[in-house]
């Protein structure tokens, strides 16, 4: 069965993931980012682009101060990746994670190889669908904004999770989805549910499914 999809983004106020020059630690407050990790123990894989990898090098692991990181079920690691070198050094691969990807590719992951028509790009549809015969339900899809992008234009976000930090970017860094917004009616129209301070951050939840 295809995993749910929950997105979950830290932006500022003004809807930026990142400064132009990548940084983007930390943007949301202590409390928005162990809310962050208490979604991520409820998951059970994360997913993030090359493109975050090669800028963050991320661990993705659940890390909450009440626990000391042992006998905590860890979230499998899952990469996205498309033309682009990615690090073999990176982290991630200590944590024998699973890498979407077009083709056959030289890496320490577990791969799992679903082009899309153009055999550059992963069919997202399909390797979710193949997560899901690997008994993941939920996927906790951590950006960035080209991956966020990809997800949103094929229909493939179930919920989102916002996180709004006290900051105001005041220009274009990195938005919370790449590519441009054309014209108005093609914006996506969603629900918006609880919302919730978070420190001195905001939480939204918003449901995008139907
Ligand atoms: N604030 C936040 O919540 C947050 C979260 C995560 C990241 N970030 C920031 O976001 C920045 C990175 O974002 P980004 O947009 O550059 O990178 P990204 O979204 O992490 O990765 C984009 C890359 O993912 C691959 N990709 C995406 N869709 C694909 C598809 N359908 N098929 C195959 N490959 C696909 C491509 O890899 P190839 O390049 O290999 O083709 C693409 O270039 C960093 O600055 C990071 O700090 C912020």
């Amino acid at each position: 069965m295809r995993p749910t999809v929950i997105m979950k983004a830290a932006m500022t106020l003004d809807g930026q993931l990142a400064a132009a020059d990548g940084t983007s630690q930390w943007i949301t407050s202590p409390e928005a980012r162990r809310d962050a990790h208490r979604l991520r123990a409820q998951v059970d894989a994360v997913m993030v682009g090359a493109g975050t990898v090669r800028a963050d090098d991320p661990r993705l692991t659940v890390r909450l101060p009440s626990q000391s990181g042992e006998g905590v079920a860890q979230p499998v690691p899952v990469i996205v990746a498309g033309s682009g070198p990615l690090p073999a050094a990176a982290q991630l691969f200590r944590r024998d994670p699973v890498v979407l990807t077009p083709r056959e590719v030289d890496l320490p992951g577990r791969l799992i190889v679903a082009p899309d028509p153009t055999g550059d790009r992963v069919d997202l549809a399909n390797g979710l669908d193949r997560l899901g015969s690997l008994g993941m339900a939920t996927i906790m899809l951590e950006g960035g904004a080209g991956l966020f992008r990809s997800f949103l234009d094929a229909g493939l976000i179930d919920r989102a999770v916002l996180y709004y930090g006290p900051l105001l970017a005041g220009g274009v860094g990195s938005p919370m989805f790449g590519g441009r917004w054309e014209t108005l009616t093609d914006g996506r129209a969603v629900r918006i549910g609880e919302v919730s301070r978070m420190g001195g951050s905001i939480r939204v939840d918003v449901d995008l499914a139907g």
